[in-house]
């Protein structure tokens, strides 16, 4: 190979397809897949990292962290990336509220561009016990907000704290915990009946290791007694047009003992956190639904009052499946914050064909609360049998406090002579709560928390 090329992102960027070739970036390197990717032992799924970098899904396929692979790698090799011009920047308009918006993995499929929401392919989700940095699913409601981080001050009560103080001052704590969005699985609300809201798959869900500083102990620090109060509000630093932040509350309970693990997290799965999920901090509240969770974490206060933020008292609200946009009562209802028992199946994808006397499924199961998966299971035929999966991930379950998903696998028959299958998934949580039968019964207006059976349908091909 001729080690030639030193090339911006965007260039790479435009080499991802046979005809123009396809490259992809490894750290530094760049790397000319066309021929090689044709004999690649894990097929098509290369072509996912076509015109940008494999190493997110290196996190998820370790097998790559290897001598044979690096030196295959090296082969291809054509040149490196340009060291000033190492991730790809669109035209800036000085104008443009989203201009500190950083660049992303094109892996992720794009829901709404401005603000930026965006799923990883749900084939991919449960093929990693923790979920890539790049590949973690993006629920942002406002632009990003730039951040310098030597000035940056986080206000907790009548006190303020600089990064270097809470980074050394306090005990550091990690906690693995799966953070999903109450739109989750909206799509297949909407395909009943119109719904308000981001057409989500089933992968605004994803897993990560949190490091950051426990809240109770910044909350005592502070002087706030967690038994004086009913809430603890958290305010992030983007604003909309007129100036309003992103703030959200959860119980002050939960925000004060620190057996909930809620943490002001600085790293995420052992790196800085990244832009779009709340750099410099953000706060992680283990088992609770992802809208409290507040990312760019500028203020946290402690009130007798939910925060009377938009999100808290108009939105991440439940109703019944009759009550319509004119009848929905948002004072009476109440704030969504833990999340119920959840799964879906990730493998096969909705729509594939299939082969042979059996189909394994993978996919994920998750409940809130701290409450672990007790049973997964899947139904062939519309919940006469049930076949239990095997369960692994769930290594927090000693702790008795379950906040990471487990991710499942199960070999179901194939019945003979059959052209099609139909198969859906349920979770049972160590409280016994299962998930509902009917995508009609927990359809509400906003398309939140569809934790019905995930169904998918299949072809076979005999
Ligand atoms: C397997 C090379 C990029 C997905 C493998 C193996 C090699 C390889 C040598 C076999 C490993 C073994 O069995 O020991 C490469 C090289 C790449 C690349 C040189 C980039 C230049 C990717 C990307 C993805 C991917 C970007 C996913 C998006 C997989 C999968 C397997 C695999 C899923 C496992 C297949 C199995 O277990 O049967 N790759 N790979 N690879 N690769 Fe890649
Ligand atoms: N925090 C701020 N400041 N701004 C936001 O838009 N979105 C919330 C929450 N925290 C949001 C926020 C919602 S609705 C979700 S689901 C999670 O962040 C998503 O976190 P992620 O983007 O890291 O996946």
């Amino acid at each position: 190979q001729v080690r030639q090329v030193v090339s911006s992102y965007s260039v790479v960027q435009s080499h991802n397809s046979k005809e123009a070739g396809i490259w992809v970036t490894y750290k530094d390197g760049i790397y000319d897949i066309t021929d090689f990717m044709i004999g690649h032992p894990g097929g098509d799924k290369i072509l996912l990292a076509a015109g940008s970098s494999v190493e997110p899904f290196w996190d998820l396929y370790a097998i790559h962290r290897s001598p044979e692979v690096y030196e295959i790698l090296e082969s291809l090799r054509i040149g490196n990336l340009h060291p000033e011009d190492k991730v790809a920047r669109p035209a800036v308009n000085p104008n443009d509220p989203y201009k500190h918006d950083p660049a992303r993995h094109p892996a992720l499929k794009v829901n709404s561009a401005k603000p930026f929401n965006a799923e990883a392919p749900g084939s991919l989700l449960a093929d990693n016990f923790i979920t890539p940095n790049d590949l973690f699913f993006v629920r942002n409601h406002l632009p990003v907000p730039k951040v310098d981080p030597k000035k940056f001050r986080l206000q907790v009560g009548g006190k303020q704290f600089a990064l270097e103080d809470l980074k050394q001052k306090f005990k550091q704590h990690s906690v693995i915990a799966t953070v999903q969005c109450a739109g989750n699985r909206r799509s297949e609300l909407s395909k009943l009946k119109a719904v308000n809201g981001l057409s989500w798959s089933h992968a605004a869900i994803s897993n990560a290791e949190w490091t950051g500083v426990l809240l109770s102990d910044l909350l005592t620090s502070a002087g706030i007694n967690g038994e004086d109060y009913k809430h603890c509000i958290l305010q992030g630093l983007d604003t909309d047009g007129e100036g309003n932040p992103y703030e959200a509350s959860i119980p002050m309970e939960t925000a004060s003992d620190p057996k909930k693990e809620a943490i002001v997290a600085f790293e995420m799965n052992g790196q800085e956190l990244p832009l779009d999920h709340g750099f410099p901090l953000r706060v992680i509240v283990p088992g609770t639904v992802g809208a409290r969770q507040v990312k760019w974490v500028k203020m946290i206060s402690a009130s007798q009052e939910e925060s009377y933020s938009h999100w808290q008292r108009k939105d991440y609200m439940l109703f019944s499946p009759s009550t319509g946009h004119d009848t929905a009562d948002y004072d009476k209802a109440v704030a969504i914050q833990e999340y119920p028992t959840q799964s879906a199946i990730c493998e096969p994808r909705n729509g594939a064909t299939i082969e042979g006397s059996e189909v394994t499924l993978r996919g994920y199961a998750w409940s809130g609360g701290g409450r672990g998966i007790m049973r997964v299971e899947v139904t062939p035929d519309g919940g006469k049998t049930w076949y239990e999966a095997d369960m692994h991930g769930d290594e927090q379950q000693k702790r008795h406090q379950q906040w990471a998903w487990v991710l499942w696998e199960v070999a179901v028959p194939v019945p003979d002579g059959a052209s099609d299958m139909s198969i859906a998934c349920r979770a049972i949580d160590s409280s016994h709560n299962s998930q509902p039968e009917k995508l009609e019964s927990v359809w509400n207006i906003r398309g939140l928390i569809n934790n019905a059976w995930h169904h998918i349908n299949l072809k076979v091909d005999n």
